[in-house]
């Protein structure tokens, strides 16, 4: 037995998240990545500033950018502002709240139980009677609607931060618009959690992390890239397969009316990098923010580990490293894992920031596979549903 081994359960876990968080240092490929990414990850990782019961403050340091002049600067996002006129939704009316959920039903089940192994859970020492794991499942359903739900109001802080300070006039107005629909989205999400499933999970401190650099940095483009492309993106792919999977109908349909939003949001943040990757930024620049993007999709693929449901379930029954074996291999995870890196990777390759400088590394982690796929700025949302409805 090595001397980790030998420490009591409770300190072991500590040292456990201890070393996540080093690892992330050691893998950052750049000392501008540890910089953007390092104090957030202190406050998100370390200090845990998103689980402390109260409000976070975070300083803004971007410019505003205002043209009197009011161009017409941008057709492309112009339309995607008459579009987005178009497909406003009163989250109130909308959808059908009178439905009754239950989330113990195992007639319209939330999730499927193949979304996690039970038998792996079983090899790990832990045996849930059929009523446990569907309790099981409802607390992973709960966990993950939570995260999407902090996400959304991240979105809503970030996407009024990017308004302020994106240099397109017609950027502006379509940034007014994801503006309400991040706050209908924080509507819609919040009131599911708190009416239909009685249950809001704190937010994980990785997304923590992530939204803490994003809405710190002073450089609009970060922002972007950091919201629209990245915690956006995976949104997207995120919200898909809960609505492939769930048959519970008042989800479905409102994250059906959530896909339609998020699609537009991750086409604006295409359009406008790619123009301001390729014709502002200087190469040097350029690589910094490949590098990011890199570094942002791992923390994101390898650290949502929903630690939050195994407090609440197995905390001094198993340990945190066998829990991350059995969350990472669960078929469900494997699945989200999948979709959130279809949706990503052809966005950064379409506004420039998988040169082949960096395409070993996506290669190294298997996200090369995705490179060919079409990109947000060629798929509506419509067309995401019905490919959805088709998969089903
Ligand atoms: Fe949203
Ligand atoms: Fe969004």
């Amino acid at each position: 037995m090595g001397v980790f081994e030998q420490l009591p359960r409770r300190v072991r876990d500590v040292l456990d998240s201890y070393l996540e968080m080093a690892e992330l240092g050691r893998q950052a490929r750049s000392g501008g990545v540890l910089r953007s990414l390092g104090p957030s990850a202190l406050r998100g990782l370390l200090f845990k500033r998103g689980k402390q019961g109260v409000p976070t403050h975070f300083p803004a340091s971007h410019e505003a950018f205002v043209d009197w002049g009011c161009p017409a600067d941008h057709a492309e996002l112009h339309e995607l502002y008459r579009r987005a006129k178009r497909g406003q939704w009163d989250g109130e009316t909308y959808l059908a709240w009178q439905t009754d959920v239950d989330p113990l039903n195992p007639e319209v089940p939330l999730l499927p139980e193949r979304f996690v192994d039970f038998d792996h859970l079983e090899r790990l020492g832990i045996q849930l009677e059929p009523e446990e794991q569907q309790k099981l499942l409802y607390s992973v359903v709960g966990w993950l609607l939570s995260q999407f739900l902090h996400g959304e109001q991240g979105a809503l802080m970030a996407a009024a931060q990017v308004t302020e300070a994106v240099p397109l006039f017609d950027g502006k107005i379509f940034g007014a618009t994801q503006v309400m629909d991040e706050a209908r989205h924080v509507e819609v999400f919040h009131r599911y959690l708190d009416d239909k499933l009685g249950k809001v999970y704190q937010i994980n401190d990785n997304l923590f992390t992530i939204i803490d650099a994003l809405m710190r940095d002073a450089r609009w483009d970060m922002k972007f890239l950091g919201m629209q492309i990245m915690v956006e993106g995976l949104a997207l792919g995120a919200f898909g397969t809960l609505y492939s999977l769930t048959k519970e109908p008042l989800l479905r349909e409102l994250l059906k009316m959530v896909i339609l939003d998020e699609a537009r949001h991750v086409h604006y943040g295409v359009l406008t990098l790619r123009d301001f990757v390729q014709n502002e930024l200087s190469e040097a620049e350029r690589q910094e923010r490949e590098d990011w993007a890199f570094e942002v999709a791992l923390l994101m693929r390898n650290r949502f580990m929903a630690y939050e449901v195994y407090e609440e379930w197995f905390e001094g029954r198993l340990s945190r490293a066998k829990w991350r074996e059995f969350i990472t291999a669960a078929p469900g995870m494997e699945e989200f894992r999948h979709v959130m890196f279809k949706r990503l990777v052809p966005n950064l390759r379409e506004i420039g920031l998988m040169s082949p400088r960096i395409q070993p590394a996506y290669e190294q982690v298997g996200m090369m596979r995705y490179f060919d796929l079409a990109a947000a700025d060629q798929l509506s949302g419509e067309q995401l549903v019905e490919e959805l409805d088709q998969a089903h």
